[in-house]
This record gives structure tokens, sequence and C-alpha cells, in this order.
């Protein structure tokens, strides 16, 4: 990350981009007007004259000449009382990206004084997350590096003493859950003739020595311990892309009963026999984000300490045509006893992830599951990019998790996983397909079967996980793969684990109760910036 400091600013940190907000009709906030005093009212000049509306994520840009300041990005936030901790982070990979085409260095952020220190620090962390997730860049197979040009180097956020002093205890902590975004992100942007099972096995064998505890079952051992679902997805591959299912033990917690995780990861879906049409195949890459963004969990998890007891489970394997086929019409045993017809070769997921969810079950009983998949393109279809799907038989779970989502910007919108979906067979228990109409609910209720008492939620991620569709979305300000799962999954694993140590909810930052006002802070000094004669004056 970026280096970062919070401060009231000192004539020695003047930087010369500085970052205001404006709400809608260019009205200046507070820590924006101060700016707008000391550049000559500049600020209000340039938005009288433009078209900018300060609608949220709309940008402009001054630029200044004999000033310490020699340019100001303005950043629109619709109304700023109305701002959630997603916008802040939505608004930060906007700026991020500015930041990024302009060759910005070094900047200044003058947030100033929110409703309340909880929502300053609050915007101030998300605003970071956003920015850090703008500049990532995946420049390994290009000669020309795209490190080799400018790179966003060093970050202050202008805001109130106290709350200064909580993002620059947080830092450390923010940095690591990014660093973690940006392993999931380079494992899924990877691709698939690098990216095999065991090179996923390899990235958790990295985990050891921040205390995770790393098994990895190859096809061999699936074979004894009859995992055959398992086996018959990923048995077609070359020998040295054979499937691995990697499970990653991390313990923060004393005796809790462990949370499980576990993703798909297809580290590349042909769709097998069932094979997919020649324009569904570029992307299939990504199949393996559900895993990745696991991976990327237990990194922040391990990394932050988290008092938590998690399992992170990978169920990584190759869709291919080989030479072991794995043919339409076949009944397989599943792990949990199920016996499977396979419908279409296409609906390979649900099959991985059925036995790797009845494996964890039988073998550590966890007290509760949530799996990641880019799992259908039916899923894709009804949300977009605006949220992935979330299928639960647990409403406190499904709460939970649509709550952290919400913080995070990593949204969930809760979907039916009626048994009426449930694909029917002549032949076996259950089939794997399914009826055109539905598919995502279809592929939720055959995971429920293998899941069966656990609580269990299923995130459908194939429109989010990634932005190669265009699709308009929670991420679509970054490329390629965006991480999508980490930051969602270790907010709502620590606010809950928060939540237990005190008996209650996650404790409150030190701060006025919520909903109380700040008092008006002294007006801080603005490097470059002479400070406003008596009060501001109202909106031009
Ligand atoms: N990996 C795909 C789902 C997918 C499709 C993700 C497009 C991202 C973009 C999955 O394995 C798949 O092929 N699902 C089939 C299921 C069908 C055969 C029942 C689908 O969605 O068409
Ligand atoms: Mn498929
Ligand atoms: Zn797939």
């Amino acid at each position: 990350m970026f280096a970062l400091e919070a401060a009231r600013l000192t004539p020695k940190s003047a930087k010369r981009t500085v970052v205001v907000f404006a709400e809608s009709k260019g009205k200046l906030t507070p820590a924006a007007q101060m700016v707008d005093e000391g550049t000559d009212g500049l600020i209000r000049a340039t938005l009288r004259t433009g078209r900018y509306q300060g609608g949220a994520g709309e940008l402009t840009r001054i630029t200044l000449q004999n000033h310490a300041i020699t340019q100001i990005i303005v950043a629109g936030v619709g109304k700023l009382s109305g701002m959630q901790r997603r916008d802040w982070w939505k608004s930060g990979m906007v700026i991020g990206k500015q930041f990024d085409a302009l060759g910005v260095k070094e900047a200044t952020i003058a947030l100033g004084d929110l409703d309340t220190t909880d929502e300053t620090f609050a915007a101030a962390t998300a605003l970071i997350e956003g920015i850090h997730m703008a500049l990532y860049r995946f420049d390994q197979f290009k000669e020309v590096k795209e490190h080799q040009q400018p790179r966003f180097e060093r970050l202050i956020i202008h805001t109130n003493t106290r709350t200064a002093r909580q993002i620059e205890e947080e830092t450390p902590r923010l940095a690591k859950l990014l660093a973690a975004t940006d392993t999931t992100r380079t494992a899924a942007n990877l691709p698939p003739n690098v990216a095999n099972p065991e090179y996923m096995a390899e990235q958790a064998r990295k985990l050891e020595k921040l205390g995770v505890k790393v098994e990895v079952i190859d096809e061999k051992q699936m074979k004894k311990l009859g995992l055959n679902l398992f086996l018959a997805v990923g048995g077609s591959a070359a020998p040295e892309d054979q499937p691995r299912m990697v499970l990653m033990h991390y313990n923060g917690a004393k005796s809790a009963k462990p949370t499980a995780l576990i993703g798909k990861g297809i580290m590349f879906d042909t769709g097998g026999y069932n094979l997919k049409p020649s324009n569904s195949m570029g992307g299939m890459k990504f199949d393996m984000c559900g895993a990745a963004a696991v991976l990327g969990t237990m990194q922040a998890l391990a990394e932050r300490k988290a008092k938590v007891n998690v399992i992170g489970v990978m169920a990584c394997a190759m869709n291919m045509v080989g030479q072991n086929p794995f043919l339409p019409d076949s009944v397989y045993k599943s792990y949990k006893g199920l016996f499977v017809e396979i419908g279409n070769t296409d609906a390979e997921g649900r099959l991985v992830l059925a036995d790797a969810i009845a494996y964890t079950i039988d073998k550590f009983e966890p007290e509760q599951i949530v799996d990641l998949a880019t799992l259908t393109g039916a899923c894709m279809v009804a949300l977009g990019g605006g949220y992935a799907g979330l299928f639960s038989t647990s409403n406190a779970l499904a709460n939970a998790l649509a709550k952290a989502g919400d913080d995070t910007g990593e949204r969930l919108w809760r979907m039916p996983v009626d048994d009426f979906y449930a694909a029917k067979t002549h032949v076996a228990d259950i089939n794997n397909d399914g009826s055109p109409y539905g598919g995502a609910s279809t592929a939720a209720v055959f995971l429920k079967r293998f899941a069966d008492k656990t609580p269990w939620a299923h995130l459908d991620i194939a429109g989010t996980s990634n932005v190669e569709r265009g699709v308009n979305g929670t991420h679509s300000e970054l490329g390629h793969a965006t991480g999508f799962g980490v930051r969602l999954l270790t907010h709502w694993l620590e606010n809950a684990s928060a939540a237990t140590e005190e008996g209650a909810t996650p404790k409150r930052r030190r701060g006025r109760p919520a909903g109380t006002r700040a008092p008006r802070a002294a007006t801080p000094a603005i490097p470059g910036v002479k400070r406003g004669r008596g009060r501001p004056r109202k909106n031009a």
C-alpha cells in the first residue's frame, strides 16, 4: 500500500494535489470551503462556470498557478449526509483511478469532519480501500511494466485529530487487508496455463508462516476417500493439472467451533463434453474466483490475527475435455452418499462444491458454512454486477452477511432456495442440471442437499468477481478480477467475533454516541491555503 498519514496538516506536509468533496449542485463541504477560501475562491468559480454538478462519482480537476497546491480534484458525493461507507469506498476507487491517470504521486484528501467521529473514520478507511484497489496493477506479462510508470506513493488524510489518530492506528491492519485483496486478484487474473490446482496449493502453503495449517488432498486421496464428484470433474485434466482440495486451518479463537469458507476453484471451465460455445469460453479462467477469495480472506484473517476459527477450503480442478471422460448421463456416488446423475458437464461447480461441503462437515463439524462460487450465468442475468446472489438456510447468517456487504460495498441480494427449484431425475437421487429458468436457485438447491442441517450460505459471485463482461456493478471501476469477497468476509467474521467477545453488538469506536453532532472543529490550517476570515460564507 502507499504510505499513509492522517493529520492536521503542517506546512511541511504540503502536497501539490488536494482532493476536496462537493455535494450535488456544487455545494462544498466545510473542508472544501477552506481550500476554496485559501485559493481565492477558485473552486467555487470553477464550479459555477462548468457543468459539474457534484453528483456521486463525478470528478472535476482544477489546476492552479503560484500556489503550493497545484491541482485540486473535486469529487462529487451527491449528498454528504446520505453517504454510506460503501459510497466512500466507491468514491475512493474513482479518485484512485484519477491519481493513476494523472500520474499523481502524493496527495492530500481534505476530508475534514463528518457528523460523528465514527462516520469520519469509516469514510477515511473506505476511501483508502477504494484508492488502493484502484491502483492495483497486473503487469507481470507486459514487457513494458506498468510499474515503470509513475506510481502513487503517499496519501495524507486531513481530518480531525482524534480520527487522525485512529487512522494511524488502523493503517497496518488496513494494509494487511488490502494486500489480501491483491492476493485474490492476482491469483484470479493469472492465466490457466500458469495457475492450475497445484498452484493454489502452493499459494496456501505460503500462509503456513502465519500459523495457518495446510492440508492438500490430491487425486489419489480423492479416490480413496470417495470424493467421486470432485474427481469426475477434475479427472480428465492432464496429469500435472489434476484436482486438489486445499484445506487451510486458522485458529485465532480459543474454543469455538470453526466457520468453514468454501470456494469454487475451477481453474478453467471449458464446459467439459458439454463444451461451452466459442464466445462463452473466454474469461473462464475466472471460474476460480471463489477459491481465490477464500485464499485472500484466510491471509487477511491470519495477518490481522482475527479472533476466529476458520477453515478455508479451495475446491480446485480444471473442467476439461480429456482422456478420462466425465460424460453426461453418468451417475456418481458423492462423498455424502447421494447418487448424482450428470445432466450437464458444464454444471461442474456444484459437483466439486458438493463433495467439498460434505467432506468439510464430516471431518470438521463447522458451526456454519459460507461458500463462494462463480456458479451460474443465470445469477449474472438476474443481478448483473450490482450484487452477488445470496442463498441461505439461516436468516441470521444471511442478515449478517448482507450487512457486511452493505458496509463494504460488496453487496448481496437474497434469492430463493426452495426445493421447488430442484432438478428432477428418474435415475439417481439428484441431477446436476435443471430447467433453463431460475438456474441460480436450482444450483443453490443442489448445494443445500449437501450442506444439510449445517447453517449455510451460498454466494453466487459470477457477476461480481470480475468485470470482464462489461457489466456495471459494485467494482466496475476496477479492471479484470475484483477481489470480491475478501473485504466482505473479513468484515463479517471480525465483527461477529467482536460481538461474541462482548456479548453484544461490536464495540463502538471512541467518540460521541452515534447520531450526535460533532462540535464544530477549529479550522485547521491547510498549507498554501490562507485561512478565511470569520465564518465561512454561505454557499455561492
Ligand atoms: N462457470 C459457469 C458459470 C458462469 C457463466 C460464470 C458465465 C461466469 C460467467 C458454470 O460452471 C456454468 O457453466 N454454469 C452453467 C450451468 C448450466 C449448465 C446448468 C450456466 O450457468 O450456464
Ligand atoms: Mn461450467
Ligand atoms: Zn464453472
